[in-house]
Protein backbone atom coordinates (compact mmCIF):
# COMPACT_ATOMS: atom_id res chain seq x y z
CA UNK A 1 0.00 0.00 0.00
CA UNK A 2 1.52 3.21 -1.21
CA UNK A 3 0.85 6.80 0.93
CA UNK A 4 -2.43 8.86 1.21
CA UNK A 5 -2.52 10.94 -1.58
CA UNK A 6 -1.75 14.81 -0.81
CA UNK A 7 -5.21 15.96 -2.75
CA UNK A 8 -8.38 14.27 -3.31
CA UNK A 9 -8.57 15.75 -6.80
CA UNK A 10 -6.84 13.86 -10.01
CA UNK A 11 -3.33 14.77 -9.82
CA UNK A 12 -3.03 15.27 -13.51
CA UNK A 13 -5.85 17.01 -15.68
CA UNK A 14 -6.66 17.72 -19.17
CA UNK A 15 -4.67 19.96 -21.56
CA UNK A 16 -1.32 21.88 -23.10
CA UNK A 17 1.42 21.49 -20.90
CA UNK A 18 4.96 23.04 -21.55
CA UNK A 19 7.61 20.29 -21.87
CA UNK A 20 10.68 22.44 -22.97
CA UNK A 21 11.57 25.71 -24.67
CA UNK A 22 12.26 25.37 -28.33
CA UNK A 23 15.38 26.41 -27.95
CA UNK A 24 16.66 23.36 -25.80
CA UNK A 25 16.08 20.81 -28.28
CA UNK A 26 17.82 21.12 -31.88
CA UNK A 27 17.78 19.07 -34.83
CA UNK A 28 18.87 15.74 -34.39
CA UNK A 29 18.56 15.80 -30.48
CA UNK A 30 16.92 13.65 -28.07
CA UNK A 31 16.25 14.21 -24.22
CA UNK A 32 15.15 12.40 -21.79
CA UNK A 33 11.60 14.05 -19.77
CA UNK A 34 9.18 13.17 -16.66
CA UNK A 35 6.43 14.43 -16.53
CA UNK A 36 2.48 13.25 -15.32
CA UNK A 37 4.63 10.42 -13.37
CA UNK A 38 5.65 8.96 -16.73
CA UNK A 39 9.11 8.71 -18.19
CA UNK A 40 9.20 10.43 -21.72
CA UNK A 41 11.26 10.90 -24.71
CA UNK A 42 11.55 14.08 -27.05
CA UNK A 43 12.98 14.42 -30.37
CA UNK A 44 13.33 16.54 -33.09
CA UNK A 45 13.81 15.28 -36.15
CA UNK A 46 16.09 16.24 -38.68
CA UNK A 47 13.69 18.16 -40.81
CA UNK A 48 12.99 20.06 -37.33
CA UNK A 49 9.81 18.38 -35.80
CA UNK A 50 9.69 17.54 -32.25
CA UNK A 51 7.96 14.66 -30.89
CA UNK A 52 7.22 13.26 -27.62
CA UNK A 53 6.93 9.85 -27.13
CA UNK A 54 6.45 7.57 -24.42
CA UNK A 55 10.00 6.22 -22.70
CA UNK A 56 10.52 2.48 -23.23
CA UNK A 57 10.45 0.95 -26.26
CA UNK A 58 7.54 -2.35 -26.50
CA UNK A 59 11.19 -4.75 -27.70
CA UNK A 60 12.41 -5.32 -24.09
CA UNK A 61 11.88 -1.97 -22.89
CA UNK A 62 15.18 -0.02 -23.26
CA UNK A 63 14.46 3.85 -22.28
CA UNK A 64 15.13 5.70 -25.57
CA UNK A 65 15.62 8.74 -23.94
CA UNK A 66 19.16 7.74 -22.94
CA UNK A 67 21.29 6.99 -26.02
CA UNK A 68 18.50 6.72 -28.24
CA UNK A 69 19.49 8.48 -32.12
CA UNK A 70 17.22 10.72 -34.66
CA UNK A 71 18.15 9.04 -37.61
CA UNK A 72 15.69 10.77 -40.76
CA UNK A 73 12.05 11.26 -39.32
CA UNK A 74 12.69 8.79 -36.57
CA UNK A 75 14.37 7.50 -33.51
CA UNK A 76 16.59 4.52 -32.62
CA UNK A 77 16.31 2.51 -30.02
CA UNK A 78 20.19 2.22 -28.48
CA UNK A 79 19.38 -1.73 -27.51
CA UNK A 80 19.00 -3.53 -30.86
CA UNK A 81 18.31 -0.46 -32.97
CA UNK A 82 14.79 -0.94 -33.90
CA UNK A 83 13.06 2.44 -35.06
CA UNK A 84 10.04 4.30 -34.33
CA UNK A 85 8.29 7.34 -36.15
CA UNK A 86 6.80 10.47 -34.71
CA UNK A 87 3.35 8.74 -34.26
CA UNK A 88 5.29 5.88 -32.34
CA UNK A 89 5.24 3.08 -34.80
CA UNK A 90 7.72 0.75 -35.60
CA UNK A 91 9.18 1.48 -39.10
CA UNK A 92 12.49 -0.58 -39.13
CA UNK A 93 14.42 -3.28 -37.35
CA UNK A 94 17.48 -4.17 -39.17
CA UNK A 95 17.55 -7.58 -38.04
CA UNK A 96 14.24 -9.15 -38.76
CA UNK A 97 12.39 -9.83 -41.48
CA UNK A 98 9.09 -9.07 -40.51
CA UNK A 99 8.23 -6.26 -38.30
CA UNK A 100 6.16 -6.99 -35.37
CA UNK A 101 2.84 -5.59 -36.46
CA UNK A 102 1.99 -3.71 -33.15
CA UNK A 103 5.12 -2.91 -32.40
CA UNK A 104 4.13 0.65 -31.43
CA UNK A 105 4.68 3.29 -28.32
CA UNK A 106 2.19 6.20 -27.46
CA UNK A 107 3.16 9.46 -29.38
CA UNK A 108 1.54 12.47 -27.28
CA UNK A 109 0.25 15.36 -29.50
CA UNK A 110 2.76 18.25 -29.64
CA UNK A 111 2.01 21.78 -30.81
CA UNK A 112 5.27 23.62 -30.51
CA UNK A 113 4.36 27.54 -30.71
CA UNK A 114 5.37 30.88 -28.90
CA UNK A 115 8.69 29.38 -28.73
CA UNK A 116 7.89 26.94 -26.44
CA UNK A 117 7.20 22.63 -26.95
CA UNK A 118 3.94 21.75 -25.38
CA UNK A 119 2.17 18.29 -25.37
CA UNK A 120 -1.55 17.16 -24.88
CA UNK A 121 -2.46 15.15 -21.52
CA UNK A 122 -5.79 13.72 -21.67
CA UNK A 123 -5.91 10.54 -19.16
CA UNK A 124 -8.81 8.87 -21.71
CA UNK A 125 -5.71 9.23 -24.62
CA UNK A 126 -8.53 11.85 -26.49
CA UNK A 127 -7.72 14.50 -29.31
CA UNK A 128 -6.87 17.89 -27.80
CA UNK A 129 -10.26 19.86 -27.09
CA UNK A 130 -8.35 23.05 -28.12
CA UNK A 131 -5.39 24.98 -29.24
CA UNK A 132 -3.08 27.21 -27.80
CA UNK A 133 -2.39 30.76 -29.36
CA UNK A 134 0.25 32.23 -30.90
CA UNK A 135 0.85 35.35 -28.76
CA UNK A 136 1.77 38.13 -30.78
CA UNK A 137 4.73 39.92 -28.76
CA UNK A 138 6.47 36.37 -29.79
CA UNK A 139 9.60 36.81 -32.08
CA UNK A 140 8.61 40.55 -32.40
CA UNK A 141 10.31 43.72 -32.79
CA UNK A 142 9.18 45.38 -30.80
CA UNK A 143 9.48 43.32 -27.86
CA UNK A 144 12.49 42.22 -25.75
CA UNK A 145 13.61 38.38 -25.67
CA UNK A 146 11.99 36.50 -23.31
CA UNK A 147 13.24 36.73 -19.83
CA UNK A 148 13.16 33.15 -17.99
CA UNK A 149 12.33 32.50 -14.86
CA UNK A 150 12.35 28.44 -13.84
CA UNK A 151 10.87 27.18 -10.17
CA UNK A 152 10.25 23.30 -9.15
CA UNK A 153 7.42 23.44 -6.24
CA UNK A 154 5.43 20.98 -4.61
CA UNK A 155 1.84 21.68 -5.42
CA UNK A 156 -1.17 20.76 -7.91
CA UNK A 157 -2.18 22.87 -10.79
CA UNK A 158 -5.34 23.28 -9.92
CA UNK A 159 -4.08 24.99 -6.61
CA UNK A 160 -1.90 27.50 -7.94
CA UNK A 161 -4.37 28.56 -10.52
CA UNK A 162 -7.23 29.40 -7.52
CA UNK A 163 -4.95 31.62 -6.95
CA UNK A 164 -5.87 34.21 -9.79
CA UNK A 165 -9.72 34.24 -8.35
CA UNK A 166 -8.74 34.52 -5.00
CA UNK A 167 -8.73 37.93 -4.12
CA UNK A 168 -7.96 38.24 -0.52
CA UNK A 169 -4.66 36.76 -0.75
CA UNK A 170 -2.94 39.95 -2.47
CA UNK A 171 -3.52 41.89 0.58
CA UNK A 172 -2.28 39.23 2.96
CA UNK A 173 0.29 37.12 1.27
CA UNK A 174 1.60 39.97 -1.35
CA UNK A 175 1.21 43.32 0.64
CA UNK A 176 -0.94 44.94 -1.72
CA UNK A 177 -2.51 48.06 -0.20
CA UNK A 178 -5.34 47.90 -3.05
CA UNK A 179 -6.82 44.55 -3.39
CA UNK A 180 -6.75 44.41 -7.21
CA UNK A 181 -11.24 44.84 -8.24
CA UNK A 182 -11.75 42.73 -11.49
CA UNK A 183 -13.79 45.01 -13.63
CA UNK A 184 -14.89 41.39 -15.80
CA UNK A 185 -13.79 38.07 -14.80
CA UNK A 186 -15.12 35.02 -17.16
CA UNK A 187 -14.89 31.54 -16.90
CA UNK A 188 -16.02 29.49 -19.88
CA UNK A 189 -14.51 25.71 -19.92
CA UNK A 190 -11.15 25.79 -20.89
CA UNK A 191 -10.60 29.36 -20.64
CA UNK A 192 -10.56 32.26 -17.46
CA UNK A 193 -10.65 36.34 -18.89
CA UNK A 194 -10.48 38.90 -16.27
CA UNK A 195 -9.28 42.35 -16.47
CA UNK A 196 -8.53 44.48 -13.50
CA UNK A 197 -7.25 47.87 -12.40
CA UNK A 198 -3.57 47.02 -10.70
CA UNK A 199 -0.99 48.77 -8.50
CA UNK A 200 2.54 47.11 -8.55
CA UNK A 201 4.85 48.48 -6.36
CA UNK A 202 9.22 48.40 -7.77
CA UNK A 203 12.16 50.24 -6.59
CA UNK A 204 11.29 53.12 -8.75
CA UNK A 205 7.82 53.28 -7.13
CA UNK A 206 4.74 52.43 -7.32
CA UNK A 207 3.61 51.70 -11.06
CA UNK A 208 -0.62 51.65 -11.67
CA UNK A 209 -2.26 50.27 -14.50
CA UNK A 210 -4.36 47.40 -16.18
CA UNK A 211 -3.68 44.01 -15.72
CA UNK A 212 -5.13 41.23 -18.13
CA UNK A 213 -4.92 37.47 -17.75
CA UNK A 214 -6.01 34.85 -20.15
CA UNK A 215 -5.55 31.26 -18.43
CA UNK A 216 -5.69 28.40 -21.10
CA UNK A 217 -6.44 25.39 -19.12
CA UNK A 218 -4.43 24.59 -15.77
CA UNK A 219 -1.01 24.46 -18.08
CA UNK A 220 -0.36 27.87 -19.64
CA UNK A 221 -1.84 31.52 -18.86
CA UNK A 222 -0.84 34.68 -20.12
CA UNK A 223 -1.00 38.16 -18.21
CA UNK A 224 -0.54 41.08 -19.71
CA UNK A 225 0.38 44.61 -17.85
CA UNK A 226 -0.58 47.77 -19.43
CA UNK A 227 0.51 51.14 -17.81
CA UNK A 228 3.45 53.09 -18.01
CA UNK A 229 5.84 50.18 -19.56
CA UNK A 230 3.76 47.18 -21.36
CA UNK A 231 5.15 43.91 -19.58
CA UNK A 232 3.71 40.35 -20.66
CA UNK A 233 4.24 37.15 -19.01
CA UNK A 234 3.63 33.75 -20.23
CA UNK A 235 3.05 31.40 -17.24
CA UNK A 236 3.28 27.53 -17.79
CA UNK A 237 2.48 24.79 -14.92
CA UNK A 238 3.67 21.28 -15.92
CA UNK A 239 2.58 18.24 -13.56
CA UNK A 240 5.75 16.47 -13.45
CA UNK A 241 4.84 13.50 -10.99
CA UNK A 242 2.13 12.95 -7.85
CA UNK A 243 4.67 15.34 -6.04
CA UNK A 244 6.15 18.23 -8.17
CA UNK A 245 5.30 20.46 -10.64
CA UNK A 246 7.66 22.93 -12.80
CA UNK A 247 6.76 26.26 -13.18
CA UNK A 248 8.22 27.88 -16.06
CA UNK A 249 7.65 32.39 -16.10
CA UNK A 250 8.92 34.04 -19.93
CA UNK A 251 8.93 37.90 -19.27
CA UNK A 252 8.93 40.23 -22.17
CA UNK A 253 8.74 43.99 -22.46
CA UNK A 254 7.48 46.41 -25.16
CA UNK A 255 10.37 48.31 -25.95
CA UNK A 256 10.22 51.98 -26.21
CA UNK A 257 12.39 54.50 -28.59
CA UNK A 258 15.74 52.70 -26.74
CA UNK A 259 14.67 54.48 -23.24
CA UNK A 260 16.90 52.47 -20.97
CA UNK A 261 14.27 53.92 -18.10
CA UNK A 262 11.65 51.52 -20.03
CA UNK A 263 13.43 48.69 -19.79
CA UNK A 264 14.53 49.37 -16.29
CA UNK A 265 10.97 49.18 -15.21
CA UNK A 266 9.99 46.57 -17.08
CA UNK A 267 12.75 44.79 -15.18
CA UNK A 268 11.26 45.98 -11.70
CA UNK A 269 8.49 44.85 -12.81
CA UNK A 270 9.24 41.21 -13.80
CA UNK A 271 11.03 40.84 -10.66
CA UNK A 272 7.91 42.03 -8.58
CA UNK A 273 5.32 39.26 -10.30
CA UNK A 274 8.31 36.53 -9.48
CA UNK A 275 8.71 38.20 -6.00
CA UNK A 276 5.33 37.03 -5.72
CA UNK A 277 5.22 33.56 -6.96
CA UNK A 278 8.01 33.04 -3.95
CA UNK A 279 5.58 34.70 -1.36
CA UNK A 280 3.21 32.27 -2.61
CA UNK A 281 5.34 29.35 -2.77
CA UNK A 282 5.45 28.40 1.02
CA UNK A 283 1.58 28.35 1.17
CA UNK A 284 1.01 26.44 -1.75
CA UNK A 285 3.68 23.47 -1.08
CA UNK A 286 2.00 23.29 2.51
CA UNK A 287 -1.41 23.64 2.28
CA UNK A 288 -3.67 20.88 2.20
CA UNK A 289 -7.23 21.03 -0.17
CA UNK A 290 -10.25 21.50 1.27
CA UNK A 291 -13.16 20.13 -1.22
CA UNK A 292 -15.42 22.47 0.78
CA UNK A 293 -13.77 25.39 1.46
CA UNK A 294 -15.56 27.99 4.17
CA UNK A 295 -15.50 31.28 2.26
CA UNK A 296 -16.81 34.10 2.73
CA UNK A 297 -18.86 37.24 0.56
CA UNK A 298 -14.91 39.25 0.36
CA UNK A 299 -13.09 35.90 -1.33
CA UNK A 300 -13.56 36.53 -4.89
CA UNK A 301 -15.49 33.78 -7.53
CA UNK A 302 -13.97 30.67 -5.71
CA UNK A 303 -16.95 28.31 -5.54
CA UNK A 304 -17.26 29.15 -9.89
CA UNK A 305 -14.28 28.29 -10.05
CA UNK A 306 -14.09 24.70 -8.71
CA UNK A 307 -17.05 24.14 -11.17
CA UNK A 308 -14.85 25.27 -14.18
CA UNK A 309 -12.28 22.89 -12.67
CA UNK A 310 -14.32 19.75 -12.77
CA UNK A 311 -13.99 19.82 -16.46
CA UNK A 312 -10.46 19.27 -16.85
CA UNK A 313 -11.08 15.80 -15.21
CA UNK A 314 -13.40 12.70 -16.40
CA UNK A 315 -16.27 11.66 -13.62
CA UNK A 316 -14.63 8.41 -12.76
CA UNK A 317 -10.96 9.74 -12.56
CA UNK A 318 -12.18 11.90 -9.93
CA UNK A 319 -14.00 9.05 -7.92
CA UNK A 320 -10.42 7.39 -8.01
CA UNK A 321 -8.76 10.07 -6.73
CA UNK A 322 -11.39 10.49 -3.74
CA UNK A 323 -11.10 6.57 -3.23
CA UNK A 324 -7.63 6.57 -2.87
CA UNK A 325 -7.58 9.63 -0.58
CA UNK A 326 -10.42 8.16 1.72
CA UNK A 327 -7.87 4.85 1.69
CA UNK A 328 -10.61 3.21 0.08
CA UNK A 329 -8.52 1.89 -2.80
CA UNK A 330 -4.69 1.59 -3.53
CA UNK A 331 -2.66 4.76 -4.44
CA UNK A 332 -1.99 4.18 -8.37
CA UNK A 333 1.24 3.48 -9.06
CA UNK A 334 3.38 5.67 -11.74
CA UNK A 335 1.98 3.58 -15.20
CA UNK A 336 3.29 4.52 -18.48
CA UNK A 337 0.12 6.67 -20.59
CA UNK A 338 -0.18 3.17 -22.37
CA UNK A 339 -0.97 1.29 -19.43
CA UNK A 340 -3.41 3.42 -17.83
CA UNK A 341 -5.76 3.71 -21.14
CA UNK A 342 -5.06 -0.30 -21.01
CA UNK A 343 -6.46 -0.50 -17.57
CA UNK A 344 -9.37 1.84 -18.18
CA UNK A 345 -10.42 -0.47 -21.19
CA UNK A 346 -10.44 -3.23 -18.76
CA UNK A 347 -12.21 -1.54 -16.16
S1 LIG B 1 14.79 -2.78 -26.48
FE1 LIG B 1 14.59 -1.36 -28.07
S2 LIG B 1 15.26 -2.43 -29.79
FE2 LIG B 1 15.39 -3.88 -28.23
FE1 LIG C 1 -0.50 34.98 -5.34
Amino acid sequence: MGNKPRFSIPRYPRGWFQVAYSDEIKPGEVRPLKYFGVELVMFRTENGEVNVLDAFCPHMGAHLGHGGKVEGDGIVCPFHAWKFNGAGKCTHVPYAEHLPRKASITAWPVHEVNGVVMVWHDIEGKEPEWEIPTIPEWDNEAWTPYWRQHWKLRSHNQDMCENVVDKAHFRYVHGMNIVPQPHTIELEYPHIKMTTDTIYETRQGEVKGELDVEVHGFGFSVSRFRGIVETTNMASVTPIDDEFCDVRFSFTVKKLGGADITAGVGKAFTKEIARQLEEDAPIWENKTFLEQPMLCDGDGPVAQFRKWCKHFYPDWYHKQAQDEYDGLKEVSKPLTLAERRKRLVAA
